[in-house]
């Protein structure tokens, strides 16, 4: 299977500093590993139209779980799926945290955006402190059978699932790739039996400090097949390193 990187550049980055992105990627990415970038979303049509060079594809980093209507500062899943967007991250610890999107917002917003034929980049995790009281495997049961409710739509190939220890993201601690794995064959046993028939072919991301020099003892792991970046997606040549182009 081709492994998966994606960035996810947050609140960053104008619109110049897309351009001098590409200039630098286009020219060095060799399509080794598939690239996925999710830029703020006023820089979509930007990232569509130069990611279209090196067929690198766009996405939204939150949508709404409406499709059009009366929903001021909201995006809507069909009107992005238009320009020609791939995939939208749902369910991101900032999301969750900042925003205090519940899992059953995030479930709504899962169906409308595969009933919009967006990829869904579904995130969960736990905090530092659900880890040491261990609580994971149960943190992750739980958001994985709330948020992933009635996905009558999901398939092997609209659905991602990327796995990031909050207190893992933009810290510099990486989960161990050991405890990476271990997280992930748990996550990919409950697909299974979620998604009989394709549960098992449910790709999975790895997210939290990945950086040029542990992504490949990560995505070395068996049921590590790609990455879900933020801080190291910024600059052209780290995320060309993640995507294989050194
Ligand atoms: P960092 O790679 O900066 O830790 O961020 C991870 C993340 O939140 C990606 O969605």
């Amino acid at each position: 299977m081709t492994k998966l990187i994606v960035a996810n550049w947050k609140m960053n980055k104008n619109a110049k500093a897309c351009f001098e992105f590409f200039d630098t990627f286009n020219a060095k990415y060799s399509s080794k590993r598939e690239a996925w970038i999710a830029p703020q979303s006023i820089h979509l049509n930007l990232v569509i139209n130069q990611g279209m060079k090196a067929n690198v594809k766009a996405g939204l980093q939150n949508c709404s779980d409406h499709t059009s209507g009366a929903f001021t500062g909201e995006i809507s899943p069909v009107n992005a799926k238009e320009l020609g967007t791939h995939f939208v991250i749902l369910g991101h610890s900032e999301r969750r945290e900042i925003f205090k999107e519940t899992s059953k917002t995030i479930a709504a917003k899962v169906k409308t955006a595969h009933q919009s034929d967006l990829k869904v980049i579904f995130c969960l995790g736990e905090t530092l402190a659900e880890r040491e009281s261990g609580m994971t495997e149960t943190v992750l049961k739980d958001q994985l059978n709330q948020g992933l409710s009635d996905q009558s739509l999901a398939t092997a190939d609209n659905l991602v699932v990327a796995y990031e220890p909050i207190w893992a993201i933009g810290t510099g601690k990486t989960a161990t790739p050991a405890m990476a794995q271990e997280a992930h064959a748990f996550i990919r046993s409950i697909l299974k039996d979620k998604f009989p028939g394709f549960g098992e072919k449910v790709r999975l991301l790895y997210g939290g400090s990945v950086k040029p020099d542990n992504v490949e003892e990560l995505l070395a792991q068996k049921d590590i097949d790609g990455g879900l970046v933020g801080g190291a997606s910024l600059k052209a040549n780290d995320f060309l390193a993640l995507c294989g182009d050194k």
